[in-house]
């Protein structure tokens, strides 16, 4: 089983960037954590960070045929891209939506996610350890 893990803008700031909201754990510990969690589940993962949308949208096209799962927190752009919806929709991958923080109890404009409709399940508020759990869902969903 093949996964993509892809991370949207500001991602790469963890550890740095609010840490009372998205914690102390750096990018890298991130990484590590996802690795040594899908190694033992004996997936393979890919895991990509940017600040661009469009390179969001190349990666989530990219999984066309090549990726069982996509498991994406596509940071701020959650709440204004259509593009990456169309994506998602575009590839019929089954797709997670994570976020660190409780998304749902914060700023009204972090109430909409356009990705949502055309994912598997969203997982928010559960820290680092969301992307794991969304692992988890995939590995149940394929
Ligand atoms: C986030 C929540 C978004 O609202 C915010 O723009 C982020 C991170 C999260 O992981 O909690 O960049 O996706």
């Amino acid at each position: 089983m093949r996964i993509r893990v892809i991370n949207g803008p500001n991602l790469n700031m963890l550890g740095i960037r609010e840490p009372d909201i998205y914690g102390r754990m750096t990018y890298d510990e991130l990484c590590g954590l996802i690795r040594a969690h899908a190694a033992s589940r004996s997936i393979e993962v890919d895991i990509r960070q940017s600040n661009h949308e469009g390179d969001l949208v190349d990666w989530i096209q990219q999984t066309y045929g090549r990726y069982d799962g996509i498991v994406i927190n596509p940071g701020a752009y959650t709440h204004t891209s259509v593009a990456l919806l169309d994506a998602v929709k575009a590839v019929g991958v089954p797709t997670v939506e994570v976020h660190i923080s409780d998304v749902s109890s914060r700023e009204e404009f972090r109430q909409i996610s356009y990705i949502r409709s055309a994912c598997v399940c969203t997982i928010a508020g559960r820290g680092v350890q969301g992307y794991l759990d969304a692992i988890d869902v995939l590995c149940g969903e394929v």
